[in-house]
């Protein structure tokens, strides 16, 4: 299948579906403290998520057995929640999570900090988070997919940080993942070019130490070789003939 341009029918189910993922997001850092369990942050997600009718949409997913992913310090993504992994100060935890209401799909991620953590750690996710936003900085119909690759990329580096290169951001819409693939690094060429319609999870994955990564025996969990930190952020937006609109950020949430 290709890329699919949205109606305005289908837009308003996806900013449905981001506003609604908004809201699930900032209820589970509500929750995010010393002595919680990764299966608390799950159970809240998937409540706050099916309190508005709407489908946890990783659960099930290629098998995936769980409704939010959680990856603490150097696991990058796809962590799977368990009620043993016990949430420790000074560690910092990316929660990502996904939404089907009324058939469309949402995707956002946030790092958080775990009490009180190192400068070091505060730096990675602020980078991380800020790379998201300067990437989007090229998000206009017009404008090629990689611009928007190379100005996460080069945000990151400059910043003495790497970018993870096996996974990428996605097109998004009926759904999780469609086309484009939306890598956080410059590949050759320019890519497509971005038109008005366009819905994509921009989601920078970001490394304290090197880019790569391998998977873990549960075969889901994705953790940096170098076994230094990583963070992740990610928002659902849409191409216009001006600013992107973000679907899955409000300003008073997280
Ligand atoms: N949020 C992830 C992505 O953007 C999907 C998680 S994989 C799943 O691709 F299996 F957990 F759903
Ligand atoms: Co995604």
């Amino acid at each position: 299948m290709s890329v699919t341009i949205k109606s305005e029918q289908e837009l308003e189910k996806m900013r449905e579906a981001g506003r609604i993922l908004a809201i699930v997001h900032d209820e589970m850092a509500k929750i995010i403290r010393p002595g919680i369990s990764t299966m608390d942050i799950n159970r809240k997600g998937e409540e706050v998520i099916r309190s508005f009718d709407c489908i946890p949409s990783f659960l099930n997913y290629n098998g995936y057995p769980a409704s939010i992913c959680i990856s603490v310090n150097d696991e990058v993504v796809h962590g799977i929640p368990n009620k043993k992994r016990i949430l420790q100060e000074g560690d910092i935890v990316s929660l990502d999570a996904g939404v089907i209401y009324q058939g469309y799909h949402s995707d956002a991620a946030r790092t958080h900090a775990v009490g009180e953590i190192s400068e070091d750690d505060r730096f990675l996710m602020e980078i991380t988070k800020q790379s998201f936003f300067e990437g989007i900085k090229y998000a206009h119909a017009g404008n090629h997919l990689f611009e928007i690759s190379k100005a996460i990329q080069d945000f990151v580096e400059s910043n003495g940080f790497s970018v993870v290169r096996d996974l990428v951001g996605h097109g998004i819409g009926k759904k999780l993942h469609e086309e484009p693939q939306v890598p956080n690094f410059k590949p050759i060429g320019r890519g497509m070019k971005l038109r008005p319609g366009m819905t994509l999870a921009i989601e920078p994955m970001v490394n304290a130490g090197a880019y790569e990564v391998w998977v873990l025996e549960d075969d889901w969990t994705v953790v940096t070789r170098d076994s230094k930190k990583s963070a992740h952020y990610e928002n659902t937006i849409l191409i216009t003939d001006g600013e992107p609109e973000l679907f899955t950020y409000q300003e008073d949430l997280v």
